[in-house]
């Protein structure tokens, strides 16, 4: 008697709580034509692009883990059909990936005609599977020959840039092209490659910075300028951008003026480093007794149409006298963290669209990356959700956002830590190509074609 009285308290009990759960779970509902999207970068997925400058960085030992170098990768050169239809397959919109500078352009003034025709057949099978293409022009990696001329560093890049955006405009992009990011991530790129060293060209001296910034700066904007002209030419209207990668720099102690100081600065300089000389003209990074520039750039304000953000992540800021800068980037004590050792913190999602609502009052917001390395897809469907949740709180108070890309379509090869870290909705098997959706990824398409989720 006692023993059903108890099963029937619990399950009345039971059945209180799951009411009271389906009472409050809410179908968070993105605005109408928000544009679900998938993202990926040409050296991380196609193969052999030998012409590149990142292509002879793999080749030295002790630069990419493990020793692995980017082959064949996931062989999307000969795949683009197939994996169009993958795209499809996800219900999404939009499509991000980047054209190769290094296969277009193999040398100096010399067009590869074979390459441009692939990329013209990658719009058309996009196209016709009805998906919209976003192209970067620059996603990290460049040709060998203009690497040799000094990269960013060269005077005659911002015209070499823009003579390639021509190109890609006019034989590719005018296939039906509407949406451009000129630069991935310029201040990620300045980071890895000239102050760690990690990446090419592979310096680290944070006095030499100003050089290869002025010439992202003025190659943007000259791509910019070039890629309007000719779109108003012919009648098209076209919106161009840049991918910023924006990570939130929290202080260690609240209350310690320094570890607040330094998070101040790592958010100028890291985050606006880009964006703000795009505002105001004027390029600047100030540390004290480290770097002090303060440049006018001609031509350079008013060039962004819509402001991408790619965002990962948090790092703690701490005073440490005896690092550079001087200061430590440290994980949150206890927090999640990704494969690849990120914290998961997706309230910063949210916070940093605030941050660039308030710097662009009304200027429309892609989300060009967010995503996450979770080789066994334990917590990916988790974070899309968390993620997800505070992207439509940032719409739903106003912010202007217009499509979300996840990082990535498929398992790459990550950079500096080859192919081991997975940021795939779909899983791929290196020995024998083979892609198979996984379980977030299912969910990303039922996010996509419900245009929303409960929550
Ligand atoms: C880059 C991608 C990279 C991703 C994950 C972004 O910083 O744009 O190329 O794969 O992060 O690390």
């Amino acid at each position: 008697m006692l023993m059903k009285l108890a099963t029937s308290l619990l399950f009345l009990l039971l059945l209180t709580l799951n009411l009271a759960h389906a009472e409050h779970a809410k179908f968070l509902a993105f605005p109408e034509g928000f544009k679900w999207c998938v993202a990926t970068s040409a050296h991380q997925i196609e193969g052999y692009n030998t012409e590149s400058d990142w292509w002879d960085w793999e080749q030295i030992p002790g630069k990419i883990k493990n020793g692995e170098t980017s082959g064949a990768a996931c062989d999307h050169w000969n795949r683009v059909p197939q994996d169009t239809l993958l795209i499809k397959n996800l219900g999404v919109k939009q499509y991000r990936f980047s054209v190769e500078w290094a296969k277009i352009e193999p040398r100096e003034g010399q067009w590869d005609f074979e390459a441009i025709l692939h990329y013209q057949l990658e719009i058309l099978a996009l196209r016709a599977a009805g998906i919209e293409p976003m192209i970067t022009l620059h996603h990290f990696t460049f040709p060998r020959w203009l690497r040799e001329k000094g990269g960013w560093e060269w005077e005659g890049t911002p015209e070499a840039f823009a003579a390639y955006a021509e190109k890609v405009y006019t034989l590719i992009g005018a296939l039906g092209v509407r949406d451009w990011i000129t630069i991935n991530e310029p201040m990620v790129h300045l980071v890895l490659g000239y102050l760690s060293g990690m990446e090419p060209p592979g310096y680290a001296d944070i006095k030499k910075v100003a050089a290869p910034l002025r010439g992202m700066l003025l190659s943007h904007a000259a791509a910019y300028r070039r890629l309007h002209r000719l779109a108003q030419e012919n009648g098209r209207d076209i919106r161009v951008g840049v991918a910023h990668h924006l990570r939130v720099f929290d202080p260690h102690s609240k209350i310690n003026p320094l570890d607040r100081y330094l998070a101040a600065k790592f958010d100028e300089i890291f985050n606006w480093g880009f964006d703000e000389p795009l505002t105001t003209g004027r390029m600047k990074i100030k540390i004290p007794f480290t770097i002090h520039v303060d440049e006018r750039l001609p031509g350079i304000v008013g060039t962004q149409d819509f402001i991408g953000v790619n965002y990962y992540t948090r790092d703690i800021i701490k005073f440490a006298l005896k690092k550079p800068l001087p200061a430590e980037m440290l994980v949150k004590e206890g927090a999640a963290t990704t494969d690849v050792g990120w914290e998961i913190y997706p309230k910063g999602f949210y916070r940093m669209l605030r941050a660039v609502a308030e710097r662009h009052p009304g200027v429309p917001i892609v989300i060009t990356e967010n995503g996450t390395a979770d080789s066994r897809d334990a917590f990916r469907g988790e974070f899309l959700k968390d993620h997800l949740a505070q992207l439509h709180r940032a719409i739903h108070e106003g912010i202007p956002v217009e499509g979300y890309c996840h990082w990535s379509l498929m398992d790459n090869f990550e950079w500096i830590y080859g192919f081991e870290p997975r940021f795939g909705l779909y899983s791929v098997d290196y020995a024998t190509q083979k892609r198979t959706l996984r379980e977030s990824g299912r969910l990303y398409q039922q996010i996509s074609r419900e245009n929303g989720f409960w929550r």
